[in-house]
């Protein structure tokens, strides 16, 4: 008599809908009289529009009205209320506030038509002319000028410890070594997009491809100067987004203008190409000197990090603490500085700072431990920390050693021979490498709301986003097994700025935050139910306390006593034809604080390297993975799958390059900016070691959207080492680099 919702591979409640084209995306929501706009690019990557002419647009039958700063209202940017709440410390972009280019690709304007095709036909009429200024484009030409910035958006650089210098003199072996991650690009298959409804009071639905509608309504309201109440945010479905709706994107601002403006409904979708011209993944350089005894105990390490931002706004990541979670030395120092470039300013890429840092990191200790002769497994278990030596804290919970057991033991380990170019198999060098990671399991405060009808249907509700990752999924079966109905009888809400509060949906945290919020909810409703049921007439659960029964099976039993129940259905009929409400804010454990909480990996990697073409093919991949609680075991593995990919991408494909003659990024679109293929993608195996951790939230889950990526791509690099002798340490492993 137990439903075991949590814990059970479960297919996506949502899945229906997105096969049949029932689920909708922000770009298909339709409305009469529906205008369509199109975004006219900077051409230049800085200075200024002399003159922009409209007038052949205009000319053309069919078109609206072409936006620019020329026209832009008044009443627009009047108040400083319009940073997003995942703006770094800066001055946020804004679309068409005046004449200045500050990026490639800047929108400059927006034209507006009766349909798609004219928009962009017009669009290619509109003529600037510009008054071009000098750019700095290049990273390493401004690595020199590199800052600490006065406020970090993230974590501060932790404060040195011990010895760094002296220790790293002593030491018995030591490496210097330099690596580089590129600029990278969110590329999810749906590109953003608005769809504004303007109503006749003036009121605003707004269905926005985003990571927070709450954060799109405040931005909307700070920008145009509108009370919450005005402006309806709505993103039920999301194909993708990575950190890229993590802040809203011009296209809403300019489907919002352009709504309010002509008093009708109006869309605006960006090409794949204008997906290129906002966030990215920061270009990381990371030089590390690390040094170890004889035996590859760590004596000392130094991390340096050079990260590009933008000239507007200090984006910073966590690149640099991952040493002091990852390994014990007394001896640290570590320093993260910006370089700041004529670019739009980065953005959070899963898992920001963690994909780039802790690739440095594994590949800087790989070499460390070849350096000391010590095998790179047990070089780790060697420097293995208890504590998260930034903040002086134990982990909540650390089953990394389980990790790397099952891990080594699944993938063959034992049988590697240490030396490289030790393998072969025809004209295929083979390698074996491996590297661990951690992320951060955060947790937030969140709202959720549950509405247990007269019928026996639960619907709950928060304002948070399903990204593709199985928000609806794992919910549901959060609040069926917390109530003890099916998971049919069970709808969750979310994705509508109306809805309770809700975080951002990034960091890892919703199922930790919102999860916990929707626990919270149900165990309220539990509490009305218990109370109705002992209401039912020779009621067996008389007397009874919550922790003396079970919900299951749509039943309320006297716990271990299958006999003695009442079913939910008698207990709502006591409560006079009305439903239960309740709502909840629920705010992360205390106990926490005493705490770090990190979930972890152990990443095993087998490559095959073609000695005459230097292709690289990524054929077997097992990753092992500590993330507290596993509430689907089939979402869970598809979000690790995925992270898995994407570091194949990583280390072998990906980069956006910044072409400096025109300070533009040069492959912005699919043909040149490669993602892995089917063809790429071989062997991937996900294990979920076992863990408990009853401090780290209230569900025991510590988040799985950022764990899977992170020691894919340095597990890689090494295996590409082990293969062929080479050390490439600048990504992606390009053939060029290995012949
Ligand atoms: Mo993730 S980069 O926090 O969407």
């Amino acid at each position: 008599m137990k439903t075991d919702q949590i814990g059970k591979a479960t297919n996506r409640v949502d899945g229906r809908a997105k096969v049949t084209g029932e689920a909708k995306y922000a770009a298909e929501f339709n409305a009469d009289n529906m205008a369509h706009g199109f975004v006219v690019s900077s051409a230049i990557a800085r200075g200024k529009i002399k003159s922009i002419d409209t007038s052949k647009a205009l000319a053309l039958e069919g078109v609206l009205e072409v936006f620019t700063h020329e026209n832009r209202p008044g009443y627009v940017w009047g108040d400083k209320n319009y940073k997003d709440q995942d703006a770094p410390p800066g001055s946020p972009f804004r679309p068409l506030y005046d004449s200045e280019i500050q990026f490639s690709m800047q929108p400059i304007a927006l034209v507006v038509a009766e349909t798609f095709e004219l928009a962009r036909y017009a669009a290619m009429l509109v003529e600037v002319e510009y008054e071009r200024a000098e750019f700095d484009t290049d990273f390493e030409a401004n690595m020199s000028e590199a800052y600490v910035p006065e406020k970090y958006k993230s974590t501060p650089p932790p404060d040195p410890r011990g010895k760094p210098d002296e220790a790293f003199e002593k030491a018995a072996v030591k490496v210097e070594t330099t690596y580089a991650h590129p600029s990278e690009h969110h590329n999810p298959m749906e590109m953003h997009a608005s769809t504004v409804v303007w109503g006749q009071d003036g009121k605003l639905t707004v269905y926005d491809k985003v990571q927070g509608v709450q954060n799109s309504q405040q931005y909307i309201c700070g920008a145009f100067g509108m009370d919450k109440e005005d402006v309806h945010v709505l993103s039920p479905f999301v194909g993708g987004a990575f950190g890229s709706g993590l802040r809203p994107q011009y296209q809403l601002f300019l489907a919002v203008l352009a709504a309010r403006e002509l008093k009708r409904a109006v869309k605006v979708v960006l090409t794949r190409q204008q997906m290129f011209s906002f966030g990215h993944r920061p270009k990381t350089v990371q030089k590390f000197a690390v040094g170890a005894a004889a035996d590859g105990t760590l004596q000392s390490v130094k991390h340096d990090a050079f990260a590009e931002t933008s000239k507007f706004e200090d984006y910073s990541e966590d690149v640099i603490i991952w040493p002091g979670v990852l390994y014990k030395c007394d001896n640290m120092e570590l320093s993260h500085k910006l370089v700041s470039l004529d670019v739009y300013t980065p953005l959070d890429m899963r898992a920001p700072g963690g994909t780039t840092g802790i690739f440095g990191l594994e590949c800087a200790m790989d070499e460390l431990a070849y350096e000391a002769g010590v095998d790179p497994l047990e070089f780790r278990l060697k420097n293995y920390s208890e504590k998260d030596q930034n903040q002086d804290k134990p982990f909540s919970s650390k089953e990394l050693k389980a990790c790397y057991q099952q891990g080594a033991e699944k993938f063959g380990w034992s049988k590697r021979n240490p030396e490289p170019r030790s393998m072969k198999e025809g004209h295929n060098l083979i390698g074996w490498g491996m590297a661990h990671g951690a992320w951060e399991a955060a947790q937030q405060e969140a709202a959720a709301k549950a509405v247990l009808q007269p019928d026996g249907k639960l619907t709950v509700s928060s304002a948070t986003a399903d990204i593709g990752t199985g928000t609806y999924t794992v919910m549901t079966q959060i609040a069926a097994e917390t109530v003890g109905l099916p998971l049919e009888d069970v709808t969750f809400k979310l994705g509508d700025s109306s809805l309770p509060k809700s975080p951002l949906e990034g960091g890892s945290w919703t199922v930790s935050s919102v999860g916990s919020a929707v626990k919270a909810v149900c165990q309220k409703v539990r509490e009305k139910l218990l109370k109705l049921a002992q209401q039912v007439a020779d009621s067996p659960l008389a007397g009874a306390s919550l922790d003396e029964v079970t919900f299951a099976d749509g039943k309320i039993y006297l716990s271990g006593d299958a006999a003695r129940s009442v079913s939910i259905a008698a207990a709502l009929e006591q409560n006079g034809g009305k439903s239960i409400e309740e709502q909840v804010s629920n705010k992360p454990l205390e106990a926490q604080e005493k705490y770090a909480p990190y979930s972890h990996s152990a990443t095993f990697v087998e490559v095959k390297v073609d000695e005459e073409l230097g292709t690289v093919k990524v054929t077997r991949v097992v990753t092992a993975i500590a993330g507290g609680r596993i509430i689907n075991p089939k979402t869970a593995r598809s979000q690790i799958l995925g992270g898995v990919v994407w570091g194949i991408g990583a280390a072998t494909e990906e980069e956006t390059v910044m072409d400096n003659n025109l300070g533009r990024f040069m492959n912005h679109d699919l043909d040149k900016y490669h993602v892995p293929v089917n063809a790429d993608v071989h062997d991937i195996d996900v294990i979920f070691v076992e863990e408990k951790d009853d401090i780290v939230n209230q569900l025991g889950a510590k988040g799985l959207g950022e764990i899977g990526i992170v020691s894919v791509a340095p597990a890689i690099v090494n295996a590409v080492f082990h293969a062929t002798g080479k050390r490439v340490k600048e990504l992606p492993i390009t053939l060029d680099k290995l012949l």
